[in-house]
């Protein structure tokens, strides 16, 4: 086989600009109605062949734990389904927050995918789209969004119905609180309030062709804004209204938290908010849509 020297991958972050949740289904899943965007800040990721009988992946010059890592995870089914033998020193840029809801760990998981197949193409063998698709499903309901490489897709089903959407230009800046949020966790608080009818499927825009693609900000929702104990609610609603009062046309949580963001329509009037912002949480980044080559 011809060597390959190192493959650097980036892995984007997503935020998703709507999320509507439907009802919990047989298999546990729900039902999801999701605009999400790709942005163009996220993490890297390095593949250097290794001599070696098992792979090693690491952050920040430390070796993590493989079993439940999800890179891990990605590398051994593709390996599962091609017999690729080939194993691998995987060095993580980690820049996005763990348990963020800008989707860390399903994009590292769809660049594995990605770069694995880059890398065995060199051997003149490829899996194809679909294929990819499929093992992106099995490793979690973000991860084929990823795999499309596209910069905003209306996105359904568990996750792996997507549909590319064309997007205007838009400047975010993205707060997180410095704590996560688990969403299991908060797929269950969902089911819980809902059943005990404290909150309520919003069907409206689920029946208007959902997430408010009409054109309106004001048909954007996310189902899990209203789920969260006292604490937590009031910290997220505290970061919407400072990102609405530097002047976001919209604000809102992305996935199951705990990151929000804002978005701006000029990018002076962002990258200012994002520095008036630093300080006074952990995390404040600014961004804008990711373009894929
Ligand atoms: O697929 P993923 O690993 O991201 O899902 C984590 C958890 O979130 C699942 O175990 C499930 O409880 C919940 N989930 C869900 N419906 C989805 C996605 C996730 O109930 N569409």
């Amino acid at each position: 086989m011809p060597r390959f020297e190192k493959l650097t991958i980036f892995a984007p972050a997503k935020v998703n600009l709507c999320l509507a949740v439907k009802n919990r289904r047989e298999d546990g899943f729900h039902d999801l109605e999701s605009l999400f965007l790709a942005l163009n800040f996220g993490d890297l990721l390095h593949f250097k062949p290794r001599d070696a009988v098992s792979d090693e992946i690491s952050m920040g010059n430390c070796p993590v734990p493989m079993l439940d890592n999800i890179i891990y995870k990605a590398i051994t089914l593709f390996r599962e389904k091609t017999g690729f033998s080939q194993k691998f020193n995987v060095i993580v840029e980690k820049r996005v927050p763990i348990g963020g809801g800008l989707g860390g760990g399903s994009s590292n998981a769809a660049a594995a995918l990605l770069a694995l197949n880059k890398i065995w193409g060199i051997q003149g063998e490829t899996l194809n789209h679909q294929l990819l698709l499929e093992m992106a499903a099995a490793l979690g309901s973000d991860v084929p969004f990823f795999i499309h490489e596209t910069p905003a897709a209306m996105v359904s089903g568990r996750g792996e119905i997507i549909e590319a959407v064309d997007m205007p230009p838009m400047f975010l800046v993205l707060v997180n609180p410095g704590f996560p949020s688990d969403t299991a966790r908060a797929f269950r608080l969902l089911d819980e309030k809902r059943e005990l009818g404290i909150i309520k499927e919003e069907f409206t825009h689920r029946t208007t062709g959902s997430c408010g693609l009409c054109g309106s900000w004001q048909n954007f929702v996310n189902d899990f804004m209203s789920i969260f104990p006292e604490e937590e609610q009031r910290i997220y609603n505290e970061i919407i209204s400072a990102l609405q009062s530097q002047g976001a046309r919209y604000a809102n949580l992305s996935g199951s938290g705990a990151t929000c963001f804002g978005v701006f329509e000029e990018e002076e009037q962002a990258r200012k908010a994002a520095e008036a912002l630093r300080g006074k949480w952990d995390f404040v980044e600014y961004c804008t849509q990711n373009e894929f080559d």
